[in-house]
């Protein structure tokens, strides 16, 4: 038997993976996106037991910090050891009973990803789609549930990451209430960049992951869930355990922890985020940034003679999808943009040959963009040349 030496360069052990996974591109990615410096160094601390008196005050105050950037009094937050998509899951085995129907309104491909948790936890999704590039408005929506008032919840992606679409949330909000149904947002690619008033407007579930807008590295799902949930989820039987809502809440209140252990550093890393963002000038200011680097990234590739694929007054503000001209792929110009030590996105979902996109989520400055964009004209410009 080969003994354990603690005399070997087992620091080469790290070289070999950095080799594999060192910086090489800027990132104008759809996430995971770049960090802060200042998130990834506090998240190389030594680890410690999540049920110390140093994880539940750090777990608390990100709580607090969540509720305040959600605007949220009477919304409980919760933090999951999962992927956004876990809340997808959470949201319809908490409240919508086997065989139940629920309305997916759908604009790209996370849409019809929630249609299919819907259905493969044997629920029935009604679906209301839209072209891509297209938001879902009020009056179709009204529509929707006019014709379905059997449905028990409605789910509406806020900024739908494949088409750079951020749809009308407070409106359809709205109309939810009209209908009186409960109102499930997928805010993956929209927390933390564009803003979210959960009690003014009436959600029931707001999620997101970590490595989008937040810049936090991936692994933590993150959600602000109403009393209403709650009340409903108590009553609903094989709901599970690993994403069962109510045992969250208990645990919020009693453990001032997770039930099963979370990923500490992602945290850490969120928490130390939530007061950057403070420390930056506040919510209102950081959410002006986000909007002024979209906007910088569009005017800049309509400068080049390139269309972008959301309809007018529905850009993201988080990501930009990009119409490729024809004969050229957006693939080709994703490579390009490699070359050059720029990784863009591919394009996505059934838009996913003719567009690329470019996330402005994370750690970057507007020189960045700059760079970015100075680069994307010469490549465009080259592939015109090639087509
Ligand atoms: C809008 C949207 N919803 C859901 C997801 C899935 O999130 P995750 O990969 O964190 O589960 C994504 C991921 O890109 C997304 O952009």
């Amino acid at each position: 038997m080969m003994e354990l030496r603690f005399d070997m360069q087992y620091e080469d052990a790290y070289r070999e993976v950095y080799e594999l996974v060192k910086p090489k591109y800027r990132l104008f990615t759809a996430g995971p996106v770049a960090c802060f410096p200042e998130v990834l160094a506090i998240m190389s601390v030594q680890m410690f037991s999540h049920r110390s008196a140093e994880a539940k005050e750090v777990h608390v105050d990100t709580l607090n910090r969540l509720k305040a950037f959600l605007e949220t009094e009477n919304g409980e937050v919760i933090l999951f050891p999962s992927s956004g998509t876990g809340f997808m899951e959470a949201a319809v085995r908490n409240t919508v009973p086997r065989g139940g129907k629920v309305l997916v309104t759908t604009i790209g491909a996370f849409g019809d990803r929630f249609a299919e948790v819907v259905e493969t936890n044997g629920r029935e999704p009604i679906i209301l789609r839209k072209e891509p590039g297209y938001a879902v408005k009020p009056e179709e929506l009204d529509d929707a549930l006019r014709k379905n008032p059997d449905v028990h919840a409605v789910t509406i992606t806020y900024n739908e990451t494949s088409t750079g679409v951020l749809n009308p949330l407070p409106e359809l909000a709205k109309v939810v209430h009209e209908h009186d149904k409960l109102l499930f947002v997928d805010a993956v690619s929209a927390m933390g960049g564009a803003d979210i008033k959960f009690d003014e407007w009436g959600i029931d579930l707001v999620f997101a992951s970590s490595q989008k807008a937040f810049g936090v590295p991936p692994g933590l799902a993150v959600a602000a869930v109403s009393e209403r949930v709650f009340e409903i989820a108590e009553k609903m039987p094989e709901r599970g355990w690993y994403f069962d809502l109510p045992l969250y809440k208990k645990f919020n209140e009693k453990k001032k922890g997770t039930p099963s252990t979370p990923p500490l550093p992602q945290i850490f890393g969120l928490n130390v985020v939530l007061r950057i963002v403070e420390k930056m000038g506040g919510k209102e200011a950081w959410l002006r940034m986000y909007r002024k680097r979209s906007e910088t990234i569009r005017e800049g590739v309509r400068d080049m003679g390139l269309s972008v694929l959301a309809e007018p007054g529905y850009e993201s503000p988080t990501i930009t999808a990009v119409v490729v001209p024809e004969g050229m792929k957006g693939v080709d110009v994703y490579n390009a943009m490699r070359e050059r030590g720029f990784e863009l996105a591919k394009g996505y979902g059934s838009v996913a040959e003719k567009t690329f996109r470019i996330g402005n989520m994370g750690y970057m400055t507007f020189e960045d963009i700059e760079d970015m964009l100075a680069n994307l004209r010469e490549v465009i410009a080259d592939l015109k040349k090639r087509a």
